[in-house]
Order: structure tokens, then C-alpha cells, then sequence
């Protein structure tokens, strides 16, 4: 597939659909919608359009199937997988304009549009008494569509699950301009194919997300976070999977390797801690519900299985400051580290018990490559995000040397029953390394699925299936 080049002709199509104050040619714009947070990529579209309605897209996606153009969904550009690069160039479809929320108290239900922020939506159900828990770390800037479009996860996904198990119901724009609803607003659906489901996550290459009907749960009134100082970073992983063994679960379980948690205090100047310099790693564990006393007793039970192995002393945030205060610290991470190296980022996700084992591998893994990496993440679901770090080495090894390393950290994934993405999606840097997770009839039929609904392949183009297939 070649970069597209746009004749005056589309352009003229484009400004008849949305009127010409919505879209963009300067290069400025263009820059601007090239990039997400992946890498140190940019791919300018070669034009910006920002549609108001899902009339104005289908039209949109009409014109573009007429003239092969490709079309690439962009939210806030907050992904970590390269989806909402425009790689070919074409239409670069801003959902910005799409931000009505609308919750409907009577069925703990949510409608909104894709551009509603994630942070907006879960407060304005707090508001109400409700409570949306999938909480990506980017959740101040990243929106709802973006999430639904990579099946977001986040740290309260341990106890309440990932953006997917809240979708109901979408309005989508297929790429040949005709608009469904995916499903129906009900708890329970055993009506067909779950078409609802394979939306969720599929990157924007199969539709444009235009409506999302959410489920809500009432919310809950408190919780008790407390952070954990381990001295050796294996022993923080093994704890993870002891701590369910031991009949808690926690709503959030996140792990720190010592660079992580000091990368993100050299950049955060207000939060302060005070950590041995023998402290390897940090677990921070959260846990919620309505009774006080039940969360304390479950925050001694965790204590009880912590301490049989080798911790310092844990600390417990007494106040909303200090809660706050660590949550920013963990969801500052990814972009603290940006601030210091380009770097790639892996989303590698096992089950939670084999934890240990990829830490240790990884490890391993970047000896052997000459490559520092610093591993964070969800533990509580296995899922270990591994920032390699660039630094000073030279570009050709990080391109040529440092993909052997990733090839070996997804074989050893797969070979531990994990997989290669848990809540970052596939999207354009993971491609490629599609084939360790799957065989050549399973990407067969994915590829299936992708010429069925666009069948011109004018869709996010380049994006999650492998480039050979
Ligand atoms: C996090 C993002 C990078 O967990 O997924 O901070
Ligand atoms: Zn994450």
C-alpha cells in the first residue's frame, strides 16, 4: 500500500460533507493527529476531518470507499500500539466533536460518544451514586471510544474487569457507510453472533464507534490502600497470586520494579518517599467495599500473607492526599519514563501465578540483547507492562537487535498459556508478532473477518494483522 496523495476533487467531497471550517490540509494539523503516544512515531493523514454526526461519517466512508482512501479513527491519541496512526496517510477521522454523555439512572446505564473523556464519565456517575470502574492510567486525557476501539483495562480491572465487559451496545459506521447497532441495551444477550463483543478491541479496522451503551454498578464507599516494599522484585510477583490464594480480591494489585516507582519520583516533584535503597520492588494494593471493618480485616489478612515473605514496612495512605499521591506516582510511570528514553513498550499479559517466571525471563532476556527494561503493571492479572529502554544504544540495534528480544519475551509469554497484549492492543508495532500467538488458520479467519466487513481495506489500514498474512 502506497501513501496517499488526496486530489482536489475529494477534498471538495470532504468540505460538501462537514463544511469546510472541519477540515484540515496544513501540515501543523496534520503533525498534530500524526502521532499517539506510541514510540516516537508520527504519521501525518494527509487530510483532518472532524465530523459532527454519524450521517456525516457514513458519507465520509462512502467517498473514501469510491476512491480506495484509506480511513484511520482518531480519539485523544493517548494509545500505546500505534492504532490511530494514519501509516498510509488518507482521512484522519478526529471523533473530537462526539462528546455527549447521557446516564440513565433508572437502568445503571450509560450512552455516550466516543470523545466523552474516561475521567468525565466516571465522574459524572459518581455524581449520581455510580461507579464505571475500567480506570486506564491515561483516564484524564484518553477517551471512552479510544477504549472501547483497544479493550482498555486498567488497575481497578483485577476485581471489576476491562472496558469490554461493560459495553452493552454500538452505533457503528461500517466502512461501507451503512450504520448498525451492534447488539441490544441488556444484561444478557444470547441473540446470534456477538458482534458488540468483536467491536470491542477491534482497533478501528472493522466500524467507527459513533454510540456506546454502558453498564454502571452502584458505587461502593470505601477502600484501604496500602503500599508494600519488597527486597527482592521475584518475591512482590510471587506474592500476587498468594494474595487470591488467601480468599482476597483485591480492587486494584499493581506492581513496581524499583525503577519504575523512582523514575516516576524523579518526575513527580510533589510526592515524597522515602524507600531502602535494598527495596527492589513495591506492590500497591487496594481494597473496596461499603464496611470499614471488612476492608481492614481483609488488609490484615494481606499483611499476614506479605509478611511471609521479605518486605519492609508497609505503608497504609491514611487520607485521600496521600491515596492520590500514590496513584499518581503509578500512573505516572509510562510517561515518566518517556521523559527519559524513547522506549518500547510490551503489554505482555500470563496468568498471574506464572508471574515470577516471565519477571525473571524478561530479565534474562534483556541481558542477552544488552537492553535495560522497566516492568510495571497489573499484576493481579498477570499483566506485566515491560518499558524497553532505548538510552544510548545505537539505532541499529534498536532496530535490529532489540525485536529479537521482544520475539523471545512474547515466545516466552505464549509458552507460559499468556498472550501478547492485555489492554494496549496490537494495532502497528505488535503486528508481526502475531504468529507466536496464533496459528496460520486462526489469523486466517481474523483476516476473513476484516475482508467481510471492508473488504477494500480502507480502514485503519496496516494495523493488527500481520504485514505477510
Ligand atoms: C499503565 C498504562 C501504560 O498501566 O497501561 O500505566
Ligand atoms: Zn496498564
Amino acid at each position: 500500500m502506497q501513501t496517499t496523495t488526496l486530489s482536489q476533487d475529494i477534498v471538495t467531497g470532504l468540505e460538501a460533507i462537514t463544511g469546510a471550517q472541519f477540515i484540515f490540509l496544513d501540515i501543523q494539523t496534520r503533525t498534530h493527529y500524526g502521532h499517539d503516544e506510541t514510540e516516537d512515531y508520527n504519521f501525518p493523514p494527509s487530510v483532518v476531518v472532524k465530523p459532527g454526526t454519524p450521517q456525516e461519517i457514513a458519507e465520509i466512508m462512502k467517498l473514501a470507499n469510491q476512491h480506495s482512501i484509506p480511513v484511520v479513527p482518531i480519539g485523544a491519541r493517548t494509545g500505546l500500539s500505534g492504532g490511530a496512526l494514519s501509516i498510509y496517510g488518507g482521512i484522519g477521522l478526529s471523533m473530537e466533536r462526539f462528546t455527549k454523555i447521557e446516564i440513565d439512572e433508572k437502568n445503571l446505564q450509560a450512552i455516550l460518544e466516543p470523545a466523552v473523556i474516561t475521567q468525565v464519565f466516571r465522574e459524572a456517575a459518581a455524581e449520581k451514586g455510580l461507579f464505571y470502574p475500567p480506570d486506564p492510567s491515561s483516564q484524564g486525557s484518553c477517551t471512552i471510544g479510544g477504549n472501547v476501539a483497544e479493550n482498555s483495562g486498567g488497575a481497578r480491572a483485577v476485581k471489576y474487569g476491562v472496558t469490554k465487559d461493560y459495553v452493552l451496545n454500538l452505533e457503528v459506521v461500517l466502512p461501507n457507510g451503512e450504520i448498525i447497532w451492534t447488539g441490544a441495551n441488556t444484561l444478557k444477550n444470547s441473540t446470534g453472533y456477538n458482534l458488540t463483543q468483536l467491536m470491542v478491541g477491534s482497533e478501528g479496522t472493522l466500524g467507527i464507534i459513533t454510540k456506546i451503551v454502558m453498564k454502571l454498578l452502584p458505587k461502593n464507599s470505601h477502600n484501604v490502600l496500602m503500599l508494600i516494599p519488597f527486597f527482592k522484585a521475584g518475591q512482590a510477583c510471587e506474592a500476587v497470586a498468594e494474595i487470591f490464594r488467601a480468599g482476597i480480591v483485591p480492587s486494584a494489585l499493581e506492581f513496581m520494579e524499583r525503577d519504575a516507582i523512582d523514575w516516576g519520583l524523579k518526575y513527580l516533584d510533589a510526592v515524597n518517599l522515602d524507600i531502602k535503597d535494598e527495596v527492589q520492588a513495591h506492590l500497591l494494593v487496594e481494597v473496596d467495599g461499603n464496611y470499614p471493618d471488612v476492608l481492614f480485616a481483609e488488609a490484615e489478612k494481606i499483611m499476614g500473607v506479605v509478611e511471609r515473605f521479605e518486605v519492609d514496612e508497609i505503608l497504609f495512605a491514611d487520607t485521600e492526599e496521600q491515596k492520590n499521591a500514590l496513584w499518581k506516582l503509578r500512573r505516572t510511570v509510562a510517561e515518566a519514563v518517556k521523559s527519559n528514553s524513547v522506549y518500547k513498550e510490551e503489554d505482555t499479559v500470563v496468568p498471574r501465578y506464572e508471574l515470577p517466571t516471565l519477571l525473571e525471563g524478561i530479565k534474562i532476556i534483556g541481558k542477552k540483547y544488552g537492553f535495560q527494561s522497566v516492568c510495571y503493571g497489573h499484576a493481579g492479572d498477570g499483566n506485566l507492562h515491560v518499558n524497553i529502554i532505548k538510552g544510548d544504544m545505537t539505532d541499529d540495534n534498536w532496530k535490529n537487535e532489540v525485536p529479537k528480544g521482544i520475539r523471545e519475551i512474547f515466545e516466552l509469554t505464549v509458552s507460559l498459556k499468556g498472550t501478547l497484549s492485555g489492554e494496549h492492543g496490537i494495532g502497528y508495532v505488535q503486528k508481526n508478532y502475531m504468529d507466536i500467538a496464533f496459528s496460520n488458520t486462526h489469523l486466517q479467519l481474523m483476516k476473513g473477518i476484516k475482508q467481510l466487513f471492508d473488504p477494500n481495506n480502507i480502514l485503519n489500514p496496516g494495523k493488527i494483522l500481520p504485514d505477510n498474512l
